[in-house]
C-alpha cells in the first residue's frame, strides 16, 4: 500500500501547460520564475483512489445522465459523523456542480432582489460578487482583529440582522482567508442571533476537512437542532482531496421546506447535478482516501510551522495563526507600505504570486494571502525570497 508520508508530498510535480489557472499567466511585472501561491488548489497529486475512479469512469463507452444513489450519501454522511460528530440524513443532501453555485442558489432563494445579505470581511472575495451580482444588498460587517486572533463583532452583526429586509447571513466556516476554525461557542452565539432575527444561515464549509489544530471542525448546522432548521450548508470533497476541476459539491439542508425552495431555484437556473465521473470520484474520495488526508494534514502542519518560524508575531511580516485551511494570512502592516507597493514587493521583487489582502474586502489592506499547499522545497524558496525582498534576513 502506498504511504502518504513526507516523501510522497515532497515529490516535485510539474503543473505547467496542464490548463491549471494557478500556473497560468501571472500579473504584469512578474519575473519568469515566479512561484504561484495564490488560488486555493494544491500542488499535490489527487489521492490515487480518486485518480483510479476517474480512469474507471473513462473506460466506459456510454456517458449518459447519472443519478446519485442513496448509498453515496450514506458514505458522505458516515464521513461527517466519524470526523465531525455530525449526524445527517441522506435526504438532506443534494448534488450541485460547485460550492459557489450552491451558495448562489441559496442566497437567491432566501433573499429577494434588494434584500440584505450579511458578510464578515475580509472574506473569500467571490461572495461579495455573488451577492451584488445577483442584485441583493451586500451588508458588510468587518471581523474584529484582537491581537493576532479574529473574532466576530456580534453587536455590529446584530445591528444588521435586525434590519427588516435582512434575510441571509453568509458564513465562511472555516474562514478563508483568516484561517479561523470557528468554535462551537462562537457559532452558537452567531446562530442564536440569526434565529432571533429570522435570518437564514448559508454556511460555506468547503475547508471543513482541513483542520490543522488538533480539534474537530464544528458544522454550523450541528450546533443545535433549531439552528440546523435555518441553515444551508455547502460542502465538497474538492478542496480536501485536490480535485477542484471535478464538479462534485453538495448542499445539506435539514429543513424540508427550505430544501424544496432551494431545489426550485436550482431548477429555475437550469443548474445540473453531477456526471458519472463526479460521482465515482467523490465516492473514492470520501470512501477510500482518508489515509491520504491524514498524511496531507501532517504535511501541512509542518509547512505551517515553517511559516510561523519564518514570520513570527511582531515581525514586519507576521503569519497569523492558521487553525485551518492551507492559506496563511500574512500581516504585512509592519512594512508600512501602500497596497501597490506591497503587491510589487511580493510579485516583482520577491517573485512570489500571492493574493493581495485588499481583494478580500474591508480589513484586508496590509495583508497578503499565501497558499502553502506546495512542496516543502518550494515553500522554503518562497520564504527565502520574501524575507530577502523585505530585508528580514
Ligand atoms: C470559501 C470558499 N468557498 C468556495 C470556494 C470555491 O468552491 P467551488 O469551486 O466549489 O465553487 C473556495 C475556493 O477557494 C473557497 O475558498
Amino acid at each position: 500500500m502506498e504511504r502518504f508520508d513526507r516523501a510522497y508530498f515532497d515529490a516535485p510535480q510539474d503543473r505547467r501547460n496542464t490548463g491549471s489557472i494557478k500556473y497560468g499567466t501571472p500579473p504584469a511585472g512578474a519575473p519568469e520564475d515566479v512561484i504561484p501561491m495564490w488560488v486555493a488548489d494544491m500542488d499535490f497529486p489527487t489521492p490515487p483512489a480518486v485518480a483510479a475512479a476517474l480512469r474507471r469512469a473513462g473506460e466506459r463507452t456510454i456517458f449518459g445522465y447519472t443519478a446519485v444513489d442513496g448509498s453515496h450519501w450514506d458514505t458522505v454522511a458516515s464521513w461527517y459523523h466519524r470526523r465531525m460528530g455530525w449526524k445527517t440524513e441522506p435526504d438532506w443532501f443534494s448534488s450541485v456542480p460547485s460550492v459557489l453555485s450552491g451558495v448562489s442558489a441559496a442566497v437567491r432563494t432566501f433573499a429577494a432582489p434588494g434584500e440584505g445579505v450579511v458578510l464578515c470581511q475580509p472574506v473569500y472575495y467571490p461572495f461579495a460578487r455573488i451577492i451584488s451580482g445577483c442584485g441583493r444588498s451586500l451588508r458588510v460587517v468587518p471581523l474584529r482583529l484582537e491581537g493576532t486572533r479574529y473574532t466576530f463583532d456580534y453587536e455590529a452583526i446584530e445591528k444588521e440582522l435586525r434590519r427588516v429586509d435582512c434575510k441571509v447571513f453568509l458564513l465562511c466556516n472555516p474562514h478563508n482567508p483568516v484561517a479561523r476554525v470557528w468554535t462551537a461557542e462562537e457559532l452558537q452565539r452567531l446562530g442564536e442571533l440569526c434565529l432571533k432575527n429570522h435570518v437564514v444561515i448559508v454556511s460555506d464549509e468547503i475547508h471543513a476537512d482541513l483542520i490543522l489544530d488538533r480539534r474537530r471542525h464544528v458544522p454550523m448546522a450541528s450546533v443545535s437542532p433549531e439552528i440546523a432548521q435555518i441553515t444551508v450548508t455547502a460542502m465538497a470533497p474538492t478542496k480536501t482531496f485536490n480535485m477542484a476541476g471535478i464538479p462534485a459539491a453538495h448542499l445539506i439542508i435539514p429543513n424540508a421546506d427550505m430544501r424544496e425552495r432551494v431545489s426550485a431555484t436550482c431548477w429555475a437556473s437550469g443548474m445540473a447535478g453531477w456526471g458519472v465521473a463526479s460521482m465515482m470520484a467523490a465516492r473514492a474520495a470520501y470512501g477510500e482516501s482518508e489515509p491520504w488526508l491524514e498524511g496531507l494534514l501532517d504535511y501541512l502542519r509542518g509547512s505551517r510551522d515553517l511559516l510561523y518560524e519564518a514570520f513570527p508575531a511582531g515581525s514586519p511580516i507576521a503569519c497569523l495563526p492558521v487553525e485551518g485551511t492551507y492559506l496563511a494570512w500574512l500581516d504585512c502592516r509592519g512594512l508600512g507600505l501602500t497596497e501597490e507597493a506591497l503587491h510589487d514587493l511580493f510579485l516583482k521583487k520577491a517573485g512570489v504570486w500571492l493574493d493581495d489582502g485588499d481583494m478580500f474586502g474591508k480589513g484586508g489592506q496590509g495583508f497578503m494571502r499565501l497558499n502553502f499547499a506546495c512542496q516543502r522545497d518550494t515553500l522554503t524558496e518562497a520564504v527565502r525570497r520574501i524575507k530577502t525582498a523585505a530585508g528580514m534576513n
